[in-house]
């Protein structure tokens, strides 16, 4: 009996479908209409409904699907996609997002890792609705959606056949993207600045208010770049909360904080105002605006989804030169052995500002190689502090003036040990009304030989 019953088994299906008559209806559906979809069979619209959305909007589709069918069946639902441009008969259908016969809702492997972090789902939404929610839409999920809806019968023996299939088109979809809405724009093209100056920049930015679009979050700042340098430094930047983020070059030890600000302006709509109050020479160059655009991820993650920059604008300055020159001298011709040996640097400047001088002393030793930049002895910074450091023979260091142009060091109890040539340098800074400081020159002086003499050598 038993062998007999699985015999007759492929025709009994055979027979089976063959009187089940083509039940299944898939339709496109309206994602809110709440009257139920028509049941005349195989309507494929001539054209499908054509959406544009916006980069990072939702596409919400909804595909209603229903069986006649007497018999007990299950239902698949796949939602797919398709390229733009291809004929959908011969296109292949990306799978983004399925219910399967057993209920459970897979992902397509191209879609799977955005159904992890919640940007995909799919629900069943009413007796016989569909909705599959693509959210944080990309470009790249531009084209031609379809439902393929299956039906599945359960043979005696437990195992399921597939009875039916139909496929329909839900819509065709275009998404307009962030970067081809933003522009920038910067004036005025062309400022000369004197040094201590206030310089003011505007960055007109636009597409950022067109219409407020879910998770897209901005950021707007100011580049410059000097001579041939291709990439552009950042001078400031407000990110997406407001916060200002300072350039390295605007906020460091060498130069202190300088006062930079850039401010939204209540009018005109879009602009910002860049504002670096104390103009230095290193401000010379070519400025651009730049308009970031970030999408925020479920998990408030940033992903940067457009950038755009303003032509270039040109800041340049009145040269005010600095010229520093240092010379090294022995006062006395002779050192011996215990006495207190002198070093001297004459420093000289020219320059229409105000300069602090940071100098430091250096001692090449002569069993040193020729690629050595010699020991630091002692240094005075530019708010003249003096820092000492220790001699080759351990011996006591001291710095001072001799006079106002004139500084210098002095070797204390002096030993054989301290031989070796000598030098100073002495770097030029300009400090700016906002307290920042700009160094203007640096020089390096000649070398001069300590020799220790022992006594009637
Ligand atoms: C800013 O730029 C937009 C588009 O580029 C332009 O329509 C608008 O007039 C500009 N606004 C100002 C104040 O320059
Ligand atoms: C250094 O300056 C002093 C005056 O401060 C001067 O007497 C001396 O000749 C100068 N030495 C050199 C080498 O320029």
């Amino acid at each position: 009996m038993d062998a007999l019953c699985k015999q007759a088994m492929p025709d009994l299906l055979l027979l089976l479908l063959a009187v089940i008559p083509d039940k299944l209806s898939v339709l496109p559906a309206a994602p809110s209409a709440p009257k139920p979809p028509l049941r005349s069979r195989g309507a494929v619209p001539a054209s499908p409904l054509q959406l544009t959305l916006w980069e990072s909007q939702d596409l919400q589709l909804t595909c209603a699907v229903s069986s006649q069918t007497p018999q007990h069946v299950h239902l698949s639902v796949s939602f797919g996609l398709s390229a733009p441009d291809a004929s959908r008969d011969v296109q292949p259908l990306q799978e983004v997002i399925a219910v399967r016969r057993d209920f459970a809702v897979e992902a397509g492997e191209r879609f799977a890792e955005r159904h992890r972090a919640q940007e995909l789902s799919l629900a069943k939404t009413g007796d016989r609705r569909y909705q599959m929610v693509l959210g944080w839409l990309r470009p790249e999920d531009a084209g031609i959606y379809h439902c393929v809806a299956g039906e599945w019968i359960q043979d005696p023996d437990g195992s399921w056949q597939q009875i039916a299939e139909k496929r329909v088109v839900l819509a065709q979809v275009t998404v307009r993207t962030v970067a081809s809405q933003l522009a920038a724009s910067a004036s005025p093209a062309k400022v000369r600045v004197g040094s201590g100056e206030a310089l003011e920049l505007l960055c007109n930015a636009s597409g950022l208010q067109a219409a407020p679009l879910p998770h897209i979050v901005y950021s707007l700042g100011w580049e410059v770049s000097q001579g041939s340098e291709g990439e552009g430094r950042l001078v400031a930047r407000l990110d997406p909360g407001g916060a200002l983020v300072l350039g390295d070059s605007y906020a460091n030890r060498d130069v202190g904080r300088r006062h930079v600000s850039l401010q939204k302006l209540a009018s005109p709509l879009g602009s910002y105002q860049l504002r670096i109050e104390s103009a230095q020479p290193s401000d010379v160059g070519s400025y651009r605006c730049v308009v970031w655009a970030f999408v925020r991820s479920p998990g408030d993650k940033l992903r940067e989804v457009a950038s755009v920059r303003s032509e270039a604008l040109t800041v340049d300055m009145k040269s005010e030169a600095v010229v520093l020159e240092a010379t090294a001298w022995l006062p006395s011709a002779t050192i011996y052995r215990g006495d207190t040996a002198e070093v001297r640097c004459n420093v000289s400047v020219e320059a229409t500002q105000d300069i602090a001088l940071a100098l430091s002393w250096w001692v090449e030793l002569p069993d040193e190689g020729p690629t050595s930049h010699g020991v630091l002895l002692a240094s005075v910074s530019r708010e003249g502090v003096a820092d000492l450091a220790s001699r080759p023979s351990g011996g006591a260091v001291s710095v001072d003036k001799a006079s106002p142009t004139s500084h210098r060091l002095r070797l204390h109890g002096v030993q054989p040990s301290d031989e070796g040539k000598y030098h100073c340098a002495v770097t030029a800074w300009v400090r700016y009304p906002d307290l920042s400081w700009y160094k203007a020159g640096s020089a390096k002086s000649n070398m001069v030989t300590v020799y220790p003499y022992t006594l009637g050598e």
